[in-house]
């Protein structure tokens, strides 16, 4: 986007910034840029909580506004994006758990599909600068364990699950408005995230709370699957590399190169919270449980110079940290999630 003077003053509508990225990411992008202001449009689902952003709140009030509404109704979205006169939209807005999708795959595709077009298609019709997509590496489907292929921008889209299908679908849609209409978009593809305010319904914040409470954490058979690992606030600071540096229909990549089993991660959890192998439980995998994902993240850091600051080590440690500070933020949250991981099959 446009090279920003001292003075010069973006107004962002960030979509989804109730959940755990786009909280972190509001929190990031406020403390960063003093002049800018931002929209929070999110439908608070059960997994968008207000009070991840008290302190955003109270420290940056005349800049920051909340509005509930729901990206995949038109009515509800056009008239914020008309009077909030956006620069930017960064749509982070997504049901996001693989899990869920299994049960309830059809909110996946209204939300992350219709949601993510009737968001192009109001931003188009109002002449927004730029449009930033928020995806996944789940969009190219899984690698063997022992592959030594990684995902590059030109991977296939293989997606193997209603999560990553819908939000391959969302990804198609905004490569469409950019063909088709010209609208100015980026879209960035992160591997998993880690970090404060993540619902305990995903692996670390799950084994983590659970561990804490002495309760068993449920690992999956194939323990060996393996993921690619991102601290959230890295993620933040790719995505303000591409929205200031990237250009205008390109994809980019966003991965650490930092791989960890289930098994691994377990192990550090565990070892970190001086807990006993005691509380290691086997359940069945969910089904299209991918096995592995690797991106090659080479353009976002040879183009726009990005790459991670945050070593796993410490970013684990200070989110292990965060979640032992902040059992009033996620104790109510444990009994809320709509999804329960030993759903699949038989516990052992
Ligand atoms: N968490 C990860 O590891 C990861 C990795 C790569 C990409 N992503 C992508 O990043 C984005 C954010 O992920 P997250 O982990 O913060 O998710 P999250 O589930 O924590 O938050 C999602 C937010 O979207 C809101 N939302 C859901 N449906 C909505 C709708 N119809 N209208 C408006 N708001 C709605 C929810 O209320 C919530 O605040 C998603 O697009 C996800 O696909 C996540």
């Amino acid at each position: 986007m446009r090279r920003r003077g001292d003075t010069f003053k973006m107004k962002i509508i960030v979509t989804g910034g109730a959940g755990f990225i786009g909280s972190n990411f509001i929190r990031y992008w406020l403390d960063r840029y003093s002049n800018d202001e931002i929209v929070n449009l999110d439908a608070l689902t059960y997994a968008g909580r207000p009070e991840n952003l008290t302190d955003i709140s109270e420290r940056h009030g005349q800049r920051y506004r909340f509005v509930q509404a729901d990206i995949a109704d038109e009515a509800q979205v056009t008239p914020v994006l008309e009077s909030s006169r956006a620069d930017l939209i960064v749509n982070f807005a997504a049901e996001s758990h693989n899990s869920l999708a299994i049960v309830a795959p059809g909110r996946f595709f209204r939300t992350n599909v219709i949601g993510t077009q009737t968001l192009l298609e109001a931003s188009r019709r109002l002449g927004v600068a730029r449009f930033h997509h928020i995806s996944t590496c789940e969009v190219y489907g899984d690698l063997d364990l022992d592959s030594s292929d990684m995902f590059s921008e030109e991977s296939p889209y293989r997606p193997r699950t209603p999560y990553n299908a819908s939000k391959a679908g969302a990804d198609m849609a905004v490569r469409a408005y950019f063909e088709t209409f010209s609208l100015p978009v980026t879209i960035s593809n992160c591997c998993n995230n880690y970090g404060p305010y993540q619902y305990p319904e995903k692996l670390i914040p799950l084994f983590t709370t659970n561990l804490l409470d002495n309760i068993p954490v449920p690992i999956y058979r194939q323990s060996q699957n393996r993921r690619e690992w991102l601290h959230v606030l890295d993620h933040c600071r790719a995505i303000d590399a591409v929205i200031r540096r990237g250009r205008a229909g390109e994809t980019y990549n966003v991965g650490s190169g930092i791989e960890k089993s289930v098994e691994e991660i377990t192990e550090l959890l565990l070892r970190a919270l001086g807990k006993s192998d005691n509380l290691k439980r086997y359940v069945e995998d969910r089904p299209g449980h991918d096995r592995r994902y690797l991106l090659d993240s080479r353009k976002i850091r040879s183009e726009l110079g990005w790459s991670p600051e945050v070593t796993f080590e410490g970013g684990l440690q200070e989110t292990i940290e965060w979640y032992r500070a902040n059992p009033a933020w996620w104790r109510p949250l444990k009994t809320e999630g709509p999804v329960r991981e030993d759903a699949w099959g038989k516990r052992t």
